[in-house]
């Protein structure tokens, strides 16, 4: 099967590149109401890719927000289903500047697709309508297969949780594929088996009733700006843990022998330092940098913003201070409790003269993926067939909330074989993707099935 995938690939490429560029150079930015109309253009494409692809029907399907492209191709009832999950929704570009070429102008450049989406998520999703193209012309697909592709997850996905409730039977599957994440390395593939959650607030400190004169006021009036860089820095503590009270309570504690495990990937703190131009990787005290991020919470500001921030200076004591701050959930940490624990800590550090609200703007769970089901087994063949090595499980540091939900609502397991590599600079200007991981991608996939057919 390698071999016929590969000459697949050999022969059609360009095609399938220049079908991902259609998709890439539409903006489909979730959080932006400008963008509505792109949505929707957005899942029109993917409609018809997938219809093209060998699809027996595909559909753009209303929700309460962006909509959600569904199609299908059912070749047995009685033969196991595997839906495939994605996103067509990109997170915002800004900002513009700091992009070497425009990002909804997608272009190949040293062996790399750039724009925005270019991996997360419209390169990553797209390998699996092409990897089904290829079985469905080949005549080798052996199951069922239903694509749901949404437009809100960069949003935390609002109101997909509804639409799977309300789409039980079409939804319907044995296990759920996704392709958001990203492995250790082209040289070290791995296979995502844990998301951390998520709790997200957005925090606002009020002083005076107007901005003051800093002169005249200064030293005499609590500064809402001051007060929230204390508050923020009283978040955490010197061996970096969060000082929320209860913040740890339900964090699941990983055995030694697993961490040992866990430790046995490649990991090169080295190039993970360079490639982001720092001197030291700093954390929670007693932990590695892996395991930082894939068994352990964190606190973020993700932005903090008050005052006079324009060209040049202005002398004043600003009114109000704001700041985004999210923090990352490791599985049994409960994201509703967690925003509790925050409001009410946050509130509660209020320095005198000012006043403090905190409200929740997203979350979710965390997730794990255990490696004894059928599917995971079945994917590790495929990595191990295209790659020529058993691929690493590992935990990695993101969220993707819905796919909690699924088990939750569908009571169904995904399995994340990320294709992504952590230089993809996701979120960030020059979000590229590696020809070489979009093609390895379409390659690994098809063998998933395989095995997942003969397995099940
Ligand atoms: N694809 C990412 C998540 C991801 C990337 C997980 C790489 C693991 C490795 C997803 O699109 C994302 O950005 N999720 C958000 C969560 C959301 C609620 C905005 C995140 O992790 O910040
Ligand atoms: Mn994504
Ligand atoms: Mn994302």
């Amino acid at each position: 099967m390698k071999e016929k995938i590969n000459d697949y690939i050999e022969s059609n490429k360009d095609r399938f590149l220049d079908e991902l560029f259609g998709l890439l150079r539409i903006p489909s930015i979730s959080a932006r109401s400008e963008h509505k109309e792109d949505m929707y253009k957005a899942c029109e494409y993917l409609k018809k890719s997938l219809l093209d692809s060998g699809a027996d029907n595909a559909e753009v399907m209303k929700t309460e927000g962006h909509p959600v492209v569904y199609g299908e191709k059912i070749i047995d009832p009685s033969k196991p289903t595997v839906m495939v999950y994605g996103h067509y929704d990109v997170q915002p570009v800004e900002p513009l500047d700091l992009w070497k070429s425009p990002p909804f102008e997608p272009e190949i450049r040293d062996g790399k697709i750039w724009g925005r989406g270019a991996d997360d998520d419209k390169g990553q999703m797209f390998m699996h309508v092409k990897a089904f193209e290829f079985l469905v012309k080949e005549n080798l697909l052996p199951c069922n297969v239903k694509f749901m592709l949404e437009g809100e997850e960069e949003i935390g996905s609002p109101n997909l949780g509804k639409f799977c409730k309300n789409n039980l039977d079409k939804l319907k599957c044995d296990v759920i594929l996704v392709s958001d994440t990203s492995m250790i390395g082209q040289d070290a593939p791995s296979i995502t088996t844990g998301l951390r959650g998520l709790s997200y607030m957005e925090v606002e400190v009020t002083g005076p009733n107007r901005d003051l004169h800093s002169g005249l006021y200064g030293g005499a009036v609590a500064n809402p700006v001051n007060m929230l860089a204390k508050m923020i820095a009283s978040l955490t503590d010197e061996n970096n843990r969060i000082t929320i009270p209860g913040f740890y309570d339900d964090v699941m504690e990983v055995s030694s022998e697993e961490r040992k495990e866990m430790a046995k990937a490649p990991f090169d703190l080295e190039r993970y330092k360079n490639e982001i131009d720092i001197e030291e990787a700093v954390g929670e005290e007693g932990f590695t940098t892996m395991e930082r991020t894939g068994i352990r919470p964190s606190l973020d500001v993700n932005g903090i913003w008050g005052g006079y921030t324009g060209e040049g200076a202005k002398t004043v004591l600003p009114s109000k201070a704001y700041a985004k701050i999210s923090m990352r959930l490791v599985p049994h940490q409960k994201s509703e409790k967690i925003d509790e624990l925050f409001i009410k800590h946050f509130e509660s550090i209020a320095p005198p003269g000012v006043r403090v609200k905190a409200r929740k703007l997203h979350g979710g769970e965390g997730y794990v993926s255990p490696t004894d089901q059928t599917a995971y087994k079945a994917a590790s063949k495929a990595y191990e067939d295209t790659f020529g090595k058993k691929p690493i499980p590992f935990r990695s540091g993101g969220s993707i909330p819905i796919i909690s939900l699924f088990e939750e609502i569908l009571g169904v397991k995904s399995i994340l074989m990320g294709f992504g590599l952590d230089s993809d600079a996701i979120h960030s200007p020059n979000e590229n993707y590696p020809l070489w991981n979009f093609f390895k991608g379409i390659e690994t996939i098809p063998l998933f099935y395989k095995y997942y057919g003969e397995s099940s």
